[in-house]
Protein backbone atom coordinates (compact mmCIF):
# COMPACT_ATOMS: atom_id res chain seq x y z
CA UNK A 1 0.00 0.00 0.00
CA UNK A 2 1.34 3.53 -0.98
CA UNK A 3 0.86 6.44 1.90
CA UNK A 4 1.76 10.04 -0.17
CA UNK A 5 2.81 12.92 2.19
CA UNK A 6 3.08 16.40 0.58
CA UNK A 7 5.46 18.80 2.16
CA UNK A 8 5.87 22.70 1.42
CA UNK A 9 9.37 21.95 0.38
CA UNK A 10 12.32 19.61 -0.49
CA UNK A 11 13.85 20.65 3.35
CA UNK A 12 10.63 19.35 4.89
CA UNK A 13 10.03 16.29 3.10
CA UNK A 14 13.95 15.38 3.77
CA UNK A 15 13.50 16.19 7.22
CA UNK A 16 10.76 13.61 7.40
CA UNK A 17 12.37 11.15 5.88
CA UNK A 18 15.34 11.07 8.28
CA UNK A 19 12.81 10.98 10.99
CA UNK A 20 11.10 7.64 9.68
CA UNK A 21 15.65 6.74 9.38
CA UNK A 22 15.63 7.63 13.26
CA UNK A 23 12.70 5.76 14.04
CA UNK A 24 14.10 2.17 12.37
CA UNK A 25 17.82 2.66 13.14
CA UNK A 26 15.98 3.35 17.10
CA UNK A 27 13.95 0.04 17.47
CA UNK A 28 16.11 -2.23 15.46
CA UNK A 29 18.77 -4.21 16.98
CA UNK A 30 21.13 -4.74 13.60
CA UNK A 31 19.47 -1.94 10.93
CA UNK A 32 19.68 -3.18 7.54
CA UNK A 33 19.54 0.18 5.32
CA UNK A 34 19.10 0.15 1.28
CA UNK A 35 20.22 3.58 0.08
CA UNK A 36 19.49 5.35 -3.43
CA UNK A 37 21.77 7.80 -4.57
CA UNK A 38 21.08 10.98 -6.88
CA UNK A 39 19.65 14.29 -5.87
CA UNK A 40 16.85 13.08 -4.03
CA UNK A 41 18.36 11.58 -1.14
CA UNK A 42 20.62 14.33 -0.58
CA UNK A 43 18.99 16.24 1.93
CA UNK A 44 17.76 13.10 3.73
CA UNK A 45 21.74 12.23 4.32
CA UNK A 46 22.24 15.58 5.33
CA UNK A 47 20.06 15.63 7.72
CA UNK A 48 21.12 12.20 9.23
CA UNK A 49 24.48 13.60 9.48
CA UNK A 50 23.27 16.44 11.29
CA UNK A 51 21.20 14.16 13.71
CA UNK A 52 24.74 11.93 14.19
CA UNK A 53 26.58 15.36 15.32
CA UNK A 54 23.81 16.23 17.79
CA UNK A 55 24.55 12.51 19.13
CA UNK A 56 20.35 11.61 18.25
CA UNK A 57 21.70 8.41 15.76
CA UNK A 58 23.99 5.80 16.30
CA UNK A 59 25.86 4.12 13.22
CA UNK A 60 27.52 1.47 15.18
CA UNK A 61 25.02 -1.37 14.40
CA UNK A 62 23.96 -0.20 10.71
CA UNK A 63 24.66 -2.29 7.44
CA UNK A 64 23.53 -0.76 4.16
CA UNK A 65 23.41 -1.89 0.49
CA UNK A 66 23.03 -0.13 -2.14
CA UNK A 67 20.33 0.11 -5.11
CA UNK A 68 22.87 0.01 -8.01
CA UNK A 69 26.56 1.44 -9.51
CA UNK A 70 27.39 1.97 -12.48
CA UNK A 71 28.83 -0.61 -14.97
CA UNK A 72 33.00 0.42 -15.34
CA UNK A 73 33.26 3.00 -13.00
CA UNK A 74 35.32 2.12 -10.06
CA UNK A 75 34.81 3.40 -6.40
CA UNK A 76 37.10 5.83 -6.62
CA UNK A 77 35.60 7.75 -9.80
CA UNK A 78 33.82 10.60 -8.53
CA UNK A 79 30.82 9.78 -9.91
CA UNK A 80 30.72 6.43 -8.70
CA UNK A 81 27.97 5.63 -6.63
CA UNK A 82 30.94 4.13 -4.14
CA UNK A 83 31.58 7.59 -4.23
CA UNK A 84 28.74 9.54 -3.67
CA UNK A 85 27.86 7.40 -0.38
CA UNK A 86 31.47 8.10 1.03
CA UNK A 87 31.11 11.78 1.08
CA UNK A 88 27.42 12.09 1.57
CA UNK A 89 27.48 9.62 4.32
CA UNK A 90 29.48 7.15 5.27
CA UNK A 91 32.65 9.47 5.71
CA UNK A 92 30.82 11.82 8.37
CA UNK A 93 29.25 8.74 10.64
CA UNK A 94 30.44 6.33 12.74
CA UNK A 95 29.55 3.09 10.45
CA UNK A 96 32.02 0.80 10.05
CA UNK A 97 32.38 0.91 6.05
CA UNK A 98 33.24 -2.70 5.88
CA UNK A 99 29.57 -3.26 6.28
CA UNK A 100 28.44 -0.95 3.52
CA UNK A 101 27.76 -2.07 0.43
CA UNK A 102 27.58 -1.01 -3.19
CA UNK A 103 27.36 -3.51 -6.48
CA UNK A 104 30.82 -3.61 -7.82
CA UNK A 105 30.62 -2.27 -11.25
CA UNK A 106 33.82 -3.68 -11.90
CA UNK A 107 32.95 -7.33 -11.41
CA UNK A 108 34.66 -9.63 -13.78
CA UNK A 109 31.40 -11.65 -13.77
CA UNK A 110 28.68 -9.24 -13.45
CA UNK A 111 25.89 -11.44 -13.65
CA UNK A 112 27.66 -13.49 -10.71
CA UNK A 113 27.90 -10.28 -8.89
CA UNK A 114 24.17 -9.58 -8.75
CA UNK A 115 23.22 -13.23 -7.23
CA UNK A 116 26.21 -13.08 -4.86
CA UNK A 117 24.73 -9.00 -3.57
CA UNK A 118 21.31 -10.67 -3.64
CA UNK A 119 22.23 -13.50 -1.41
CA UNK A 120 24.30 -11.20 0.56
CA UNK A 121 21.19 -8.74 1.57
CA UNK A 122 19.44 -12.42 2.48
CA UNK A 123 22.78 -13.03 4.56
CA UNK A 124 22.51 -9.59 6.05
CA UNK A 125 18.51 -10.77 7.15
CA UNK A 126 16.84 -8.67 4.63
CA UNK A 127 16.61 -5.00 4.30
CA UNK A 128 14.49 -2.88 6.93
CA UNK A 129 14.12 0.29 5.62
CA UNK A 130 14.93 1.32 1.67
CA UNK A 131 15.21 5.16 0.51
CA UNK A 132 14.27 4.70 -3.27
CA UNK A 133 14.56 8.41 -5.73
CA UNK A 134 12.19 7.99 -9.08
CA UNK A 135 13.59 8.61 -12.33
CA UNK A 136 11.09 10.77 -14.35
CA UNK A 137 10.17 8.07 -16.83
CA UNK A 138 9.01 6.30 -13.64
CA UNK A 139 12.25 4.08 -12.90
CA UNK A 140 13.57 3.05 -10.00
CA UNK A 141 17.26 1.87 -8.95
CA UNK A 142 17.95 1.18 -12.57
CA UNK A 143 15.10 -0.99 -13.26
CA UNK A 144 14.09 0.79 -16.90
CA UNK A 145 10.66 1.10 -18.43
CA UNK A 146 10.10 -2.04 -20.76
CA UNK A 147 7.99 -5.08 -21.35
CA UNK A 148 9.41 -7.77 -18.68
CA UNK A 149 11.28 -6.30 -15.45
CA UNK A 150 14.24 -8.44 -13.74
CA UNK A 151 13.46 -9.89 -10.17
CA UNK A 152 17.33 -9.96 -8.94
CA UNK A 153 20.31 -7.42 -8.77
CA UNK A 154 20.85 -7.19 -12.49
CA UNK A 155 22.77 -5.48 -15.44
CA UNK A 156 20.34 -2.95 -17.08
CA UNK A 157 21.42 -0.96 -20.56
CA UNK A 158 20.33 3.21 -19.39
CA UNK A 159 17.61 5.08 -21.78
CA UNK A 160 18.54 7.65 -23.83
CA UNK A 161 16.21 10.05 -21.23
CA UNK A 162 18.37 8.26 -17.66
CA UNK A 163 22.09 9.18 -20.22
CA UNK A 164 20.35 12.51 -20.64
CA UNK A 165 19.36 13.10 -16.85
CA UNK A 166 22.70 11.90 -15.23
CA UNK A 167 24.75 13.56 -17.70
CA UNK A 168 24.23 16.70 -15.97
CA UNK A 169 26.91 14.81 -13.27
CA UNK A 170 29.65 14.29 -15.91
CA UNK A 171 31.44 16.38 -18.24
CA UNK A 172 30.18 15.33 -21.54
CA UNK A 173 27.43 13.22 -22.30
CA UNK A 174 29.76 10.46 -23.94
CA UNK A 175 31.01 9.75 -20.43
CA UNK A 176 28.12 8.91 -18.74
CA UNK A 177 28.33 5.31 -18.32
CA UNK A 178 25.80 3.59 -20.73
CA UNK A 179 25.52 0.76 -18.23
CA UNK A 180 24.39 0.01 -14.53
CA UNK A 181 24.29 -3.15 -11.82
CA UNK A 182 20.93 -2.51 -10.25
CA UNK A 183 18.86 -4.46 -7.70
CA UNK A 184 15.47 -5.50 -9.31
CA UNK A 185 11.71 -4.92 -8.66
CA UNK A 186 12.04 -8.34 -6.85
CA UNK A 187 14.77 -7.01 -4.57
CA UNK A 188 13.25 -4.00 -4.04
CA UNK A 189 10.11 -4.90 -3.00
CA UNK A 190 11.33 -7.57 -0.53
CA UNK A 191 12.47 -4.61 1.75
CA UNK A 192 10.58 -4.45 4.97
CA UNK A 193 9.82 -0.62 4.84
CA UNK A 194 9.99 1.91 1.77
CA UNK A 195 10.03 5.42 1.48
CA UNK A 196 10.65 7.12 -2.13
CA UNK A 197 11.83 10.75 -2.41
CA UNK A 198 10.72 12.99 -4.80
CA UNK A 199 10.73 16.93 -5.49
CA UNK A 200 10.54 19.33 -8.91
CA UNK A 201 8.19 19.37 -11.54
CA UNK A 202 10.08 16.79 -13.58
CA UNK A 203 8.80 13.86 -11.25
CA UNK A 204 5.02 14.92 -11.06
CA UNK A 205 3.72 12.69 -13.58
CA UNK A 206 5.30 9.63 -12.46
CA UNK A 207 4.65 10.50 -8.71
CA UNK A 208 0.72 10.60 -10.52
CA UNK A 209 0.89 7.13 -11.67
CA UNK A 210 1.48 5.96 -8.46
CA UNK A 211 -1.83 6.81 -6.98
CA UNK A 212 -4.36 5.13 -9.96
CA UNK A 213 -5.01 1.47 -9.89
CA UNK A 214 -2.88 0.28 -12.43
CA UNK A 215 0.32 -1.16 -12.47
CA UNK A 216 2.65 -1.42 -15.59
CA UNK A 217 6.31 -2.78 -16.65
CA UNK A 218 6.58 0.41 -18.51
CA UNK A 219 6.23 2.67 -15.27
CA UNK A 220 8.59 0.47 -12.94
CA UNK A 221 7.36 2.35 -9.49
CA UNK A 222 3.96 1.48 -10.23
CA UNK A 223 5.09 -2.35 -9.05
CA UNK A 224 5.19 -0.41 -5.45
CA UNK A 225 1.71 -0.99 -4.77
CA UNK A 226 2.02 -4.53 -4.58
CA UNK A 227 4.21 -3.57 -1.41
CA UNK A 228 2.54 -3.26 1.77
CA UNK A 229 4.05 -0.49 3.58
CA UNK A 230 5.71 2.25 1.13
CA UNK A 231 5.54 6.09 2.53
CA UNK A 232 6.20 8.27 -0.40
CA UNK A 233 7.63 11.77 0.66
CA UNK A 234 6.95 14.60 -2.17
CA UNK A 235 7.31 18.43 -2.37
CA UNK A 236 4.46 20.60 -3.73
CA UNK A 237 5.60 20.47 -7.61
CA UNK A 238 6.50 16.45 -7.70
CA UNK A 239 2.75 16.59 -6.09
CA UNK A 240 1.30 19.18 -8.51
CA UNK A 241 -0.68 16.34 -11.05
CA UNK A 242 -2.43 14.67 -8.16
C1 LIG B 1 19.96 6.15 -7.73
C2 LIG B 1 18.81 5.52 -8.37
C3 LIG B 1 17.94 6.24 -9.35
C4 LIG B 1 17.56 7.65 -8.89
C5 LIG B 1 16.67 8.34 -9.91
C6 LIG B 1 16.33 9.77 -9.52
O1 LIG B 1 20.60 5.25 -6.85
O2 LIG B 1 18.57 4.38 -8.12
O3 LIG B 1 16.76 5.51 -9.57
O4 LIG B 1 16.89 7.57 -7.67
O5 LIG B 1 17.30 8.34 -11.16
O6 LIG B 1 17.50 10.52 -9.53
P1 LIG B 1 17.54 11.98 -8.91
O7 LIG B 1 17.23 11.84 -7.47
O8 LIG B 1 18.96 12.48 -9.14
O9 LIG B 1 16.51 12.78 -9.63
Amino acid sequence: MITIKVFENYDELSAQAAEMFKEVLNTTENPVLGLATGSSPEGLYKALVEMHKNKELDFSNVSTVNLDEYVGLSGDHDQSYRYFMNTHLFDHVNIDKAKTFVPNGLAQDLEQEGKDYDQRIKDLGGVDLQVLGIGSNGHIGFNEPAEKLVLGTHVEDLTESTIEANSRFFETRDDVPKRAISMGLGTILDAKKIILVASGKSKAEAIASLVDEYITTQVPATLLKLHPDVTVLVDKEAASLL
